[in-house]
């Protein structure tokens, strides 16, 4: 996979995605997270030896609007089967549309992660990105994950972990912004320290050749220059929870208006951030 591949291919799935863009559209902000996130999954993440020679049946689970499916359905250049699956019939059809612009076989699949409406072991490889974190019972959907994925075929689960984070110069308010999101994640049920679990999910769930890798991302202020589209992505992401944040009482307005001011001001400063993705993989056993 040469740089100019990958460029191409983001430069591809942008335009494609444009029209699910428009303000207002339901899952702009998947399909927008998406964008932003691709070289996090493109240059680290694909370049895996597992996702070499993709000549085979791969699952993702809670593939929303298809951000991981897509790249593995054109990274398998037409040799692997991809079904992307979502409890989320909207995030399926922009998944679709988007494929459908891009020449990119994938087949949407409408289904709850618990109850996977798949036959036992027809998978080679079954994927997850960022579906643990939202998850009441990951213990339960990595059981089903293994149960379609065939003996030796793989599994592949990529998450976050808040807590690994760094950033100089030292936030005075964000701080207590990204604690207060994880406590939302956790009082919705889920976990943004979902990354450092991985290897025991895997280890309980009879798995073998469990290799957790921790993929740190780098940002190095205005070196590179900045980008209006992502720093307005950011603030809206956050602005999105402000009154569930409120409502629940888990941040007071001024706390939260403090650390919006403070992203804001921090795009303009020349600051070091760097957080990571936590990827774990493993076999399912012959
Ligand atoms: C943060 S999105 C991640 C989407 C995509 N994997 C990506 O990397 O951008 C989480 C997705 O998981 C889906 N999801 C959550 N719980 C689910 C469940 N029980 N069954 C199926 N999908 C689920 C949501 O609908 C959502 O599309």
């Amino acid at each position: 996979m040469s740089q100019a591949e990958v460029q191409n291919w983001v430069q591809s799935v942008t335009g494609a995605s444009q029209l699910f863009l428009e303000r207002g559209k339901p899952h702009c902000r998947l399909v927008k997270q998406s964008i932003h996130t691709h070289f996090r999954r493109l240059v680290p993440i694909l370049s895996m030896a597992c996702f070499e020679n993709l000549s085979a049946s791969i699952l993702d689970v809670g593939a929303g609007t298809g951000a991981l499916a897509l790249d593995l359905a054109w990274r398998a250049g037409g040799k692997a089967f991809v079904t992307a699956l979502d409890n989320d019939r909207e995030a399926l059809k922009i998944a679709q549309g988007i494929s459908e612009r891009l020449g990119v076989r994938i087949s949407a699949l409408v289904g709850n992660a618990y109850a996977l409406p798949l036959k036992d072991a027809g998978q080679d490889v079954t994927v997850a990105r960022y579906l643990f974190q939202h998850l009441t019972e990951p213990s339960a959907v990595l059981s089903q994950m293994r149960r379609v994925t065939r003996p030796g075929g793989r599994i592949v689960i990529i998450d976050v972990d808040d807590d690994v984070a760094l950033c100089d110069p030292a936030e005075q308010h964000m701080g207590n912004l990204r604690k207060a999101l994880g406590v939302l994640q956790s009082e919705r049920g889920g976990n943004r320290r979902i990354g450092r679990h991985l290897y025991r999910l895997m280890r309980e769930a009879g798995l073998m050749a469990i290799q957790v890798i921790v993929i740190p991302f780098v940002r190095m202020g205005l070196q590179n220059g900045r980008s209006r589209e992502l720093e307005a992505f950011k603030v809206e992401r956050v602005l999105e929870e402000r009154k569930e944040l409120l409502d629940r009482a888990i941040i007071t307005a001024r706390d939260f208006d403090l650390a919006v001011s403070e992203l804001e001001q921090g795009f303009s400063q020349d600051r070091f951030e760097m957080d990571a993705d936590f990827v774990a993989t493993a076999l399912v056993p012959q």
